[in-house]
């Protein structure tokens, strides 16, 4: 079974193959991959999204859908509906099964996206192949300074193992400070602190780093601070009790 089959790559694959029972789905071929049920059981799916809006697929089909993943949309409801189709996908494979899973990696108003990494994964990861992408429009453009352009696709198999258990993997963000790193040194609190706040009294200091884990597990944290503003690689003495970066 093969979904968002789009302009038929797929098919003439699995004529090559020989094979003469597949399935490709797609809006163009009537079948939305967010409403409708899969039609088949598989041991084998193949799935090629859009990657979020970057190609508009209503103009290239000459209708809107309101389910086509290519609409302009946050990209949280893109990966959002991504995970339902996926699901769906992994739920319709028979015991031993494999989606393979083809996407590029999106950038855009200087934000990089990885939809592999932000979507969850259904089944256990079989392999991750690297693809060379083609033909792209970055590709055939020249750029100065240290711009890397997106070259490649990633194709991830995920097997499913177990008929009932279901295995499951995504990735989460949040956000800390400094104060909770649990890992950072002395310099490195100190120099956030500072770089922080720019020309900052050892009072202030010694303020911001009371709050931190480090500080509260060393009774001689203030001593500690003093010996770390002294370091001239890092910090400067504006005045007695006065410290900036570098
Ligand atoms: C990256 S293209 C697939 C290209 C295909 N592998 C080929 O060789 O032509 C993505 C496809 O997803 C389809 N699509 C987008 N949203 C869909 C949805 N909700 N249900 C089914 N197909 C959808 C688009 O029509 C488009 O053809």
């Amino acid at each position: 079974m093969e979904v968002f089959s789009g302009g038929g790559t797929g098919k003439d694959v699995a004529t090559d193959l020989g094979l003469t029972d597949s399935v490709h789905l797609d809006l163009l071929t009537g079948w939305d991959a967010l409403k409708d049920d899969t039609p088949v059981q598989s041991d084998f799916v193949f799935s090629h999204p859009p990657y979020w809006d970057i190609i508009d697929y209503a103009t290239q089909r000459g209708a809107y859908d309101p389910d086509d993943l290519s609409n302009a949309m946050p990209y949280a409801d893109f990966i959002k509906e991504l995970d339902i189709i996926n699901e769906k996908i992994y739920d319709s494979l028979v015991k031993g099964g494999r989606h393979a899973f083809l996407v590029g990696d999106v950038r855009k108003k200087g934000h990089y996206y990885s939809i592999i990494k932000d979507m969850t994964w259904y089944g256990d990861l079989e392999c991750h192949l690297i693809k060379e992408q083609f033909n792209t429009v970055s590709g055939r453009k020249s750029y100065g300074g240290t711009f890397v352009p997106i070259a490649h696709e990633h194709l991830l198999v995920f097997k499913k193992g177990e008929i009932w258990q279901v295995n499951i993997k995504y990735t989460k963000d949040f956000t800390r400070t400094m104060a909770d790193m649990p890992h950072a040194t002395w310099r490195d609190l100190i120099y956030s602190i500072v770089r922080g706040r720019g020309v900052t009294k050892l009072a202030d200091l010694y303020d911001a780093l009371a709050k931190t884990a480090k500080a509260q597990g060393n009774p001689n944290w203030q001593a500690k601070a003093r010996q770390v503003v002294q370091d001239e690689r890092y910090f400067e003495r504006v005045t007695r009790g006065v410290y900036q970066v570098a």
